[in-house]
């Protein structure tokens, strides 16, 4: 019953990171505007920055992240000179009134900066920005770059959240995804962060990959668990070579498939669970007492193009080749492109390319979709005294899709729609019964678990 239910709901969705999703986003919504909506960020406003820095010193096979691989240090330079003109262009756009709550490096993989160009950009960031005394500081590292100095300098830039790229440790695996990293390496990496004071440590583990077995990534969870992480990020392997090219050095015939793929997350989770960790959303875990458990018994998790987050900030600005950012008015991507980037950011100017202004119905579904992605569920009452022009269209939606739902992933409870156990895995398929852009969507998404 399960298997059969796996293939028929495992067609392609969105994950969900916005709503509406990337590809809807549009060339109407450039510099112009997005200066415009960073203009009016008031005092109330709490702001989280994310800058991206699109660059590796390997290229994992698997990886679907928005970044070049480089043996050369030059093209990092030059593009830290561009990041740093676009803080100031942004910077001075924004009202000092405005408090910087959370601040995340991602990539790519920030850790290739030299020590010092680390502590360079946490300056300029802040002289351009207003941080709280108490802002969060997270930073994705690659294990295989890092050095004393380097940890050193990310101690200096008060990094509070330490971030590792596991993967798996099994070295079939690893060989044939292209990502060589042992256990020792990995642990030392834990060992020095936590040892210069760092409090939250998350581990990236990934199921799906070609050659992961049962046996393989039980072990691998084992090994991580060792670790004693604060939280896991136990990511589906999204399989996209249309979209990146270096995918196509996978080998297809060794890639689990789609009912190999759910047993392996279920029994991940299951293993994370019975070690004590909560299960957050679709793909996360974490110590209860870690700020991500608490937000999500709270009921105050939130998801945004990060993933989820405690971070209750109501704006977000991404920095950097491609970032994309959430303001009050709407979503704003950078351009891709470094070079084209770097162009626009070096004249003075924002490197706005696309977005999309959210509507009043856009707002509503997006509370719904992202109350599905972080609860399961939601409340019509909440909905209503939100969004209330919409609330009596979307909750008819969720009646009929409950009364319809003969899977029974889904159901009517009181004043909430709520998804089932047995639904949870398939939150993003739920989710799109919500969604009113996806039919249109323009681009191909990874399969749903
Ligand atoms: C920017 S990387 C992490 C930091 C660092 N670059 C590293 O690899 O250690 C972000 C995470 O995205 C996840 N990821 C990358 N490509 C993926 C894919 N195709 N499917 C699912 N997750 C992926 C990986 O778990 C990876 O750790
Ligand atoms: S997984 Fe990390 S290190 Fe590997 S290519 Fe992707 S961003 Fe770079």
């Amino acid at each position: 019953m399960q298997h059969a239910l796996v293939e028929r709901l495992s067609s392609p969705v969105p994950r969900y990171t916005s709503y509406p999703t990337a590809p809807h986003f549009n060339e109407s919504i450039g510099p112009e505007v997005y200066a415009d909506w960073l203009g009016r960020l008031a005092a109330e406003n709490r702001l989280s920055l994310y800058a991206h820095i699109p660059y590796c010193d390997r290229l994992c096979w698997f990886c679907a992240c928005h970044t070049k691989q480089t043996l050369r240090y030059e093209p990092v330079e030059a593009y830290l000179k561009g990041l740093h003109a676009e803080i100031a262009a942004i910077g001075a756009r924004v009202s000092r009134e405005v408090s910087v709550t959370a601040l995340h490096f991602g990539g790519g993989s920030p850790t290739l900066l030299r020590p010092d160009d680390m502590r360079a950009l946490k300056a300029c960031l802040e002289k351009n920005f207003s941080f709280a005394a108490d802002a969060e500081i997270s930073v994705e590292m690659d294990p295989n770059d890092l050095d004393e100095a380097r940890h050193d300098a990310l101690a200096d830039i008060g990094m509070t959240r330490a971030s590792l790229g596991i993967q798996d440790f099994d070295s079939k695996v690893q060989k044939s995804i292209n990502r060589i990293q042992t256990f020792e390496q990995t642990r030392g990496v834990v060992e020095a962060a936590r040892a210069r004071g760092v409090r939250s440590v998350n581990c990236d583990i990934l199921y799906g990959l070609p050659h992961q077995t049962l046996e393989t990534l039980a072990e691998t969870v084992r090994a991580v668990l060792s670790l004693a992480p604060d939280r896991i990020a136990l990511f589906g392997y999204a399989h996209v070579p249309w979209m990146k090219k270096h995918q196509t050095m996978i080998d297809e015939a060794a890639l689990p498939g789609v009912v190999a793929r759910f047993e392996q997350m279920a029994m991940a989770a299951d293993m994370l669970v019975s070690a004590g960790y909560e299960a957050i959303g679709i793909d996360h875990f974490a110590l209860p007492a870690d700020r991500l458990a608490v937000a999500a018994r709270q009921g105050t998790l939130r998801r945004n193009f990060q993933g989820y987050t405690d971070d209750q900030a109501d704006a977000l600005v991404g920095l950097g080749a491609s970032s994309i950012g959430q303001l009050p008015e709407g979503y704003i991507q950078n351009m891709p492109a470094t070079g084209e980037y770097l162009r626009r950011v070096e004249e003075g100017g924002l490197a706005a390319v696309r977005g999309y202004a959210l509507t009043e119905e856009d707002r509503a579904r997006a509370f719904v979709i992202e109350k599905i992605m972080c609860d399961f569920g939601f409340s019509f009452a909440a909905l209503a005294a939100c969004h209330p022009a919409f609330s009596g269209i979307i909750r008819a939606e969720a009646v009929g899709f409950a009364a319809a739902d003969r899977d029974g992933l889904a159901r009517i409870e009181g004043d909430r729609f709520v998804l089932t156990a047995a639904g949870r895995p398939f939150a993003r398929t739920v989710a799109a019964v919500f969604d009113a852009h996806l039919a249109s969507g323009r681009g191909r998404h990874s399969i749903a678990v």
